[in-house]
């Protein structure tokens, strides 16, 4: 009895004292983990970008800009910045007498009130047609080197012109357009206080759509006011997201530069070849079979309030898509080549994708990251359309 009894004893003080021990390692773990946030909250939030840690880029040296500020906006010297041009620009973006129909304007697709975008899968445009893309916001739009998902536009101004004459978006004639403008009498004055003459051309149009556009930029976001020295603008798993988008999952790679890309066509494994879906994206445009399957690196400035996501809105969630980074995009075999015009094309995944094994806790401060990049939703009133 009395052996019971002290065996008892011995096992009640074994258990309590790992128990304790347990209890000093996590209380210690937890200390130091929160350590490093409070750390990585100073440096971050230092107003000084040479005390960021280091970023952890891949070895083949990608096209890089440490993230930051979206800088001053530069207009193109042929066709430079004037209230009066933006305000025009503003009322034909505005407009639906540049279709066909007389019934969509660009604002149908890119809506303000949702962040410049449509929200949609694919935007529906002449007869309620579906296009086979989805609407990229034009916020911040003035950073993009080239334009579309596919950079077929070189400028602004060449864009403008596109989407009117596209079939399934506007269906109009740019010249048409530019006669159904013309016969408008209340623009007159209007282009003549932009253009100094009542001169209207397609060519005015464009240039006044383009500068308006430039114009259409984020304020400052929780981000902006982190990294300028609001320390306590962020959360502590916003902070560690931060941390994690630069390094662990190298997002920094091909997003990067005040605009959270670096302009480049990458390849995501997105192409969906020998599908439906199939998009072979930056080749449709230099038929170079290297650029199979590669779409502009888009910004993710608001990316919160852009979706869905990706070229084809495949995605509806943040973190499906990171979810899809975190895998490095496994792209089915079967969807990785295709016969196009007699010509067969392989889609060759970017190197930079890879498995990047984030824990789920990790996954969640990468999405709490990217909400900060995004900026409450303004509700401008349309302007009064000329008679
Ligand atoms: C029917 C819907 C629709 C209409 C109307 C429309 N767009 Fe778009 N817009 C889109 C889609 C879809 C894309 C992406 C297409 C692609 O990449 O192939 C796009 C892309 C763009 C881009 C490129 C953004 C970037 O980051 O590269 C700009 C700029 C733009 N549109 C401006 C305009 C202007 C200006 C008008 C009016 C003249 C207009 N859009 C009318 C749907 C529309
Ligand atoms: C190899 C370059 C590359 C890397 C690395 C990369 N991205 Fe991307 N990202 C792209 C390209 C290209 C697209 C457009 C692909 C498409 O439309 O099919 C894209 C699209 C996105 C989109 C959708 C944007 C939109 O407007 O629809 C999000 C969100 C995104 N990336 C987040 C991330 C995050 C988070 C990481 C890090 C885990 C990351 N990306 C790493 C190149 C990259």
């Amino acid at each position: 009895m009395k052996n019971a009894v002290s065996w008892v004893l011995v096992l009640f003080l074994t258990v309590t004292l790992l128990n304790n021990c347990l209890h000093t390692k996590t209380y210690k773990e937890i200390k130091k983990k929160q350590s490093f946030i409070d750390q990585l909250r100073l440096a971050y939030s230092s107003g000084d970008i040479s005390k960021w840690p280091k970023p952890i880029l891949d070895p083949s040296k990608p096209a890089f800009s440490e993230i930051g500020h979206l800088p001053k906006i530069e207009f193109p010297s042929d066709n430079s910045y004037s209230a009066e041009k933006a305000s025009l620009g503003r009322i034909l973006f505005y407009d639906p007498r540049l279709s066909g129909s007389n019934q969509i304007a660009c604002a149908s697709c890119h809506d303000p009130e949702l962040s410049w975008t449509d929200n949609r899968k694919f935007s529906f445009g002449h007869d309620r047609q579906l296009g086979n893309r989805n609407a990229m916001t034009i916020m911040n739009v003035a950073y993009a080197k080239s334009l579309f998902w596919d950079g077929r536009a070189a400028s602004l101004e060449d864009q403008a012109k596109m989407p009117i004459e596209d079939m399934r978006e506007m269906h109009e004639h740019i010249d048409i357009a530019t006669e159904k403008i013309l016969k408008v009498k209340g623009y007159e004055p209007l282009f003549e206080k932009a253009f100094g003459d009542k001169k209207i051309t397609k060519d005015r149009i464009a240039k006044a759509i383009a500068t308006f556009e430039r114009t259409i930029i984020s304020p400052a976001s929780r981000f902006d006011q982190f990294i300028d020295g609001d320390k306590e603008a962020y959360t502590d798993d916003e902070v560690m997201g931060l941390h994690l988008f630069r390094t662990k999952a190298q997002c920094m790679n091909c997003h990067n530069s005040g605009y959270f890309s670096n302009n480049l066509f990458e390849n995501d494994g997105t192409s969906l070849l020998s599908s439906d879906e199939e998009d072979l994206g930056q080749y449709l445009i230099t038929k170079k079979s290297s650029d199979v399957g590669k779409f502009r690196v888009p910004t993710l400035r608001e990316i919160t309030k852009t979706g869905p996501w990706m070229h084809n809105g495949s995605f509806n969630t943040l973190a499906e898509v990171i979810n899809f980074y975190n895998t490095g995009n496994p792209e089915l075999a079967k969807h990785r080549s295709t016969i196009h015009e007699g010509i067969s094309l392989q889609s060759e995944k970017s190197d930079m994708l890879k498995l990047l094994e984030l824990t789920k806790e990790e996954m969640l401060q990468l999405e709490a990251f990217l909400g900060t990049l995004s900026t409450p939703t303004t509700r401008p009133a349309p302007p009064k359309l000329p008679k």
